[in-house]
């Protein structure tokens, strides 16, 4: 496979990706202290008219089935949860970077934003058995976020997938993304990293990008949250719901119970939940955005 790619070329294009609003850092921020108020989540919403237009529509979307119109940002960020509110804030900023087809992964428009929500309602709800108190948004976030680095990584692997898994199958790279540092010197993962520091995301946010196939490379801290969005994230492609080439070519950290209670029965369990959320979500999502103008 002839590739002429090195690391920093992929680095360079980290330099030209979007920079996230004032609006949603200061939300990224503010939701990853366990200590925040949902009057200063709305407060930083109230301030983005943007923003405040699309939770609005989102909010009273069809699909989200309403009986009544919500006006009011504080209501309607009870209605939809800050986690919700967290990442429409991210998606009107870095949409171009979660619409883009991942061509290098032979997945459609729309294929890494879907994926992104069905691992972010995996991990929350992973989070939420979990026996130490996990801030629940925070993994719900986190698996928003944690395979950015595609989006970037993608255009450099165009192409390539048929050889990565035959490299793979062969047992010369042990997993997708060790593949991926074969053929340009650096992974998703890593590639997301340095967009995390970019953007100067809280530091547990920052750790399962980086960490999210390496769960036990993670700082102690923040290591249960790092396996948490890990299993969401297998839950998620066990669904059928990746990225495309790489999807399920990736080991599973069975080390996740020394940092997670969580039964067998209840991962089966939270896999057929997060169907049936994720069709929710998903439906006043699109529909929000649709509304816009
Ligand atoms: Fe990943
Ligand atoms: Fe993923």
């Amino acid at each position: 496979m002839p590739m002429t790619i090195d690391s920093s070329e992929v680095l360079k294009r980290i330099e030209d990706a979007p920079l996230l609003s004032s609006s949603a850092s200061r939300l990224l921020q503010i939701t990853a202290d366990p200590e925040h108020s949902l009057g200063e989540v709305a407060d930083i919403v109230k301030t983005d008219a943007a923003l405040t237009a699309r939770v609005l529509r989102v909010v009273n979307s069809a699909a989200f089935g309403l009986i009544s119109t919500i006006s009011s940002i504080d209501r309607a960020i009870s209605y939809l949860g800050e986690r919700l509110v967290v990442g429409i804030a991210i998606d009107i900023c870095a949409s171009q970077l979660f619409d883009k087809p991942l061509t290098g992964y032979e997945a459609q428009r729309g294929d890494l934003w879907r994926h992104d929500l069905r691992v972010a309602i995996a991990s929350r709800e992973i989070a939420r058995l979990a026996p130490q108190d996990m801030a629940v948004d925070l993994a719900f976030t986190g698996g928003i976020l944690h395979d950015i680095g595609k989006s970037i990584l993608s255009e450099f692997l165009t192409g390539t997938a048929q050889s990565v898994l035959e490299t793979i199958e062969k047992g010369e790279a042990q997993d997708y993304l060790e593949a991926e540092r074969a053929m340009l010197g650096i992974d998703h993962a890593m590639v997301g990293y340095e967009l995390a520091r970019k953007w100067q995301l809280p530091e547990p946010l920052q750790q399962v990008i980086r960490f999210h196939h390496k769960p036990s490379e993670a700082d102690e801290e923040h290591r249960s949250l790092v396996y948490a969005v890990h299993l969401g994230d297998i839950i998620a492609m066990m669904g059928g719901g990746g990225t495309g080439s790489d999807t399920l070519q990736y080991h599973m950290d069975s080390a996740y119970t020394d940092y997670l209670d969580i039964s067998v029965e209840q991962l089966t369990m939270t896999l057929l939940h997060v169907e049936e959320e994720f069709s929710k979500m998903e439906a006043s999502l699109l529909d929000g955005k649709d509304g816009g103008t």
